[in-house]
């Protein structure tokens, strides 16, 4: 049951499709929709010119062969490499994709997107304005209904700055292991959710986080009896990379 503080989804694909596709491409959208997820997160990063891409690492070198930075190559040349060899020669030539493809694709097909901030050093302000002043722009002028996203970041100044740019997409504050001043830091960036890494949550602090009334989301997932622990400690979501053993209706 979707509480009053996670209106949201509550099985969300990680990456796409997880460990079971290239993360962050556009196949890995498909292949996280084709197993009935209409929920996802992914990471998006700036190119040279600014421009959101959808990538994890800051520099080439895992998912995209090359060397340097995503910061150091515009748009263009980023959307040209190949994202999808290095998973499986069946994913060679799928792209690393804008974030405007992967938002359209989810706005086409209805999947909810948590979209992480993920700022290459030092574009931490940068990175959260121009994600979140593209965003806006795209809901407010799309022609058909759409489904706004929700912001995440390891990035306090990024949140800052989607909230000052955009306040009405939410936003919430993630976290590897929770900080003392955690409540302070959402009330500071008006976040309505406190994200954090699963390993690290304990159900006292799972029980802190609900009873001050935010939402409480979980990264990252691969165990059934892990998550139902979670579940049952009062966590609202958690995305993962097995949604073959973990599907969008898990409970
Ligand atoms: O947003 C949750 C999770 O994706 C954070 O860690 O490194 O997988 O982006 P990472
Ligand atoms: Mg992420």
């Amino acid at each position: 049951m979707k509480s009053k503080s996670w209106p949201y989804p509550r099985i969300v694909a990680h990456r796409g499709g997880g460990t079971l596709a290239p993360e962050n491409t556009l196949a890995a959208m498909q292949y996280g929709l084709q197993h009935g997820f209409h929920a996802v997160e992914f990471d998006v990063m700036l190119s040279r010119d600014h421009v959101p891409v959808v990538v994890h690492d800051p520099e080439l070198g895992r998912t995209v062969s090359g060397a340097g930075g995503i910061a150091d190559y515009s748009a263009a040349e980023l959307t040209a490499m190949d994202a999808g060899s290095w998973f499986s020669a069946q994913y060679a030539g799928e792209h690393l994709p804008t974030y405007r493809a992967v938002f359209d694709f989810c706005q086409e097909n209805h999947i909810w997107m948590n979209v992480e901030i993920k700022p290459a050093p030092g574009s931490d302000e940068a990175t959260g304005a121009a994600v979140a002043e593209l965003s806006r722009t795209w809901l407010e002028t799309a022609s058909h209904a759409t489904l706004p996203p929700l912001f995440s970041s390891f990035s306090f100044e990024a949140l800052l700055a989607a909230q000052r740019v955009a306040p009405s997409i939410a936003r919430g504050f993630l976290v590897d292991v929770v900080p003392s001043d955690w409540e302070e830091r959402l009330r500071a960036l008006g976040a309505v959710a406190l994200h954090t890494n699963q390993k690290n949550l304990t159900r006292q602090l799972a029980h802190a986080v609900k009873q001050a009334g935010y939402g409480l989301f979980c990264y990252t997932v691969n165990d059934p009896t892990r998550a139902r622990e979670l579940l049952s400690w009062g966590v609202d979501a958690f995305c993962s990379d097995r949604i073959d053993l973990i599907g969008p209706d898990f409970s």
